[in-house]
């Protein structure tokens, strides 16, 4: 992505939304050059959907209890996301696994952000896998969306080091303020045009 054309974002979430807080604040500061077409929640009463509001971007409620295949469900997510003429989609605690529907309409074109340095702890409960662990530094991974859980090639990775008081309420929230900084700066590497894939590797020119 790069070139005349702005880059036409979707975001997808799930609940609170503070990443797509952390992303709509630094568009609107000038540092990302890109452009949030619309917000899709497959939860009716996800906070990102009132953050959207507050900033004028289209928002959709696509619940997903009346789907029975994952497949339909996410092919209306990508006319949804085709009707927003969007380019890239970020995953901003969307908490549902793609399909190939949706992963072959975006190649290499959809991001995630996951609570902890991946490969270690995919899936649910990213911060307590690593309490339960022991593990002395977690994270977070920004990475391409493949059908697997988590499993995507690595766009960048933040380390946060693990307190021994820790719980999981207080490691997520240091993991979220990297997360933040991190989701930010890999939308603004893509957007500028400064990131390929190569098999399992993210090439990244500065
Ligand atoms: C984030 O911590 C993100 O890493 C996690 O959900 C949270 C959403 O927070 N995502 C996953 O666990 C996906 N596997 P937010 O709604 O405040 O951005």
């Amino acid at each position: 992505m790069s070139g005349n054309s702005p880059c036409r974002i979707g975001v997808l979430v799930s609940g609170n939304g503070t990443n797509l807080q952390a992303i709509i604040d630094r568009i609107e500061a000038g540092e990302i050059s890109a452009e949030i077409t619309c917000v899709i929640s497959n939860k009716a009463d996800a906070y990102a959907l009132i953050r959207a509001s507050r900033h004028g971007i289209p928002v959709v409620v696509h619940e997903n209890a009346g789907f029975a295949e994952r497949r339909s469900y996410d092919a209306e997510t990508v006319e949804i996301l085709r009707s927003h003429k969007v380019n890239l989609v970020i995953l901003a605690g969307f908490m549902r696994i793609l399909t190939d529907v949706m992963v072959n309409a975006f190649p290499h074109a959809i991001m995630n952000i996951h609570p902890a340095l991946l490969p270690s702890f995919p899936g649910l409960h990213a911060q307590q896998q690593a309490l339960d662990y022991g593990v002395r530094y977690s994270g977070c991974t920004v990475h391409f969306v493949d059908c697997g859980t988590d499993t995507g090639p690595i766009i960048l990775q933040s380390v946060v080091p693990v307190e021994q008081d820790d719980t999981e309420e207080t490691l997520s929230a240091r993991i979220q303020k990297a997360e933040h900084q991190t989701f930010a700066a890999a939308i603004k590497l893509f957007v500028e045009g400064k990131i390929k894939v190569s098999g399992r590797k993210v090439l990244i020119s500065e």
